[in-house]
């Protein structure tokens, strides 16, 4: 399934890309301080764009795949990898409604995907999730709050968010997400750490 309201590509090739923070997310530092990826785990990043926090994870000794559905983004991802000659971690350009990895990870790191779907899309995307994960896989997931109506990005309310990732499928944390602002306006991300259940 494609995702028409915007063409990636084009986006990449303008140079319109708001979104990019340009290095890894603090998130995404602050989770591997915190040792929420286990040592040279498998992790997987949906719609990674640039893929700061894949080089971010494979220099640390994760198999890190990135997949994007916009050749650009890929393109530039697969050669700062070379760069860094991160053997076990690789760049796939394609839908990721269509991706069927071989095997699964260990963890899904989630950030800015979701929120550029519309609500049918959301149930499809939570199955994928689901199924690209191990028994006992995290998905470290940022939820981007907008306050607004419109989008994308969408605003993931919390309360259709829980609805969305049961738990009955999902362990939710006890604690108070990671509240983590966005490079540009007033937005910000909610950040949790999910736990697939069997
Ligand atoms: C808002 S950008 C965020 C990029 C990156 N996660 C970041 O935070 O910088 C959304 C990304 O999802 C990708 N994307 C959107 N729909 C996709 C799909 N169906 N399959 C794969 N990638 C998709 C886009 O190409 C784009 O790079």
């Amino acid at each position: 399934m494609k995702v028409e309201s915007l063409n990636w590509e084009e986006r990449y090739q303008a140079g319109d890309i708001g979104w990019d923070r340009g290095g890894p997310s603090p998130a995404l530092m602050q989770w591997l301080d915190d040792e929420a990826v286990k040592e040279g785990a498998r992790v997987l990043i949906p719609g990674c764009g640039y893929g700061h926090e894949v080089i971010e994870l494979a220099g640390r000794g994760h198999a890190a795949t990135g997949l994007d559905i916009a050749p650009s983004a890929i393109t530039a991802l697969h050669q700062s990898l070379n760069d860094i000659s991160a053997s076990r971690s690789e760049a796939v350009c394609a839908d990721l409604f269509d991706y069927h990895p071989s095997e699964r990870f260990d963890a899904v790191y989630e950030q800015t995907c979701l929120c550029t779907m519309t609500p049918t899309e959301y149930v499809q995307y939570e199955k994928k999730l689901y199924g690209w994960l191990n028994d006992g896989g995290v998905l470290l997931l940022l939820l981007m709050q907008t306050g607004d109506a419109g989008g994308p990005p969408y605003h993931c309310d919390l309360k259709e968010m829980r609805q969305l990732f049961d738990p009955s499928r999902w362990a939710w944390p006890g604690k108070a997400p990671m509240i983590i602002s966005r490079p540009k306006g007033p937005r910000f991300e909610l950040g949790f750490v999910l736990q697939r259940k069997s």
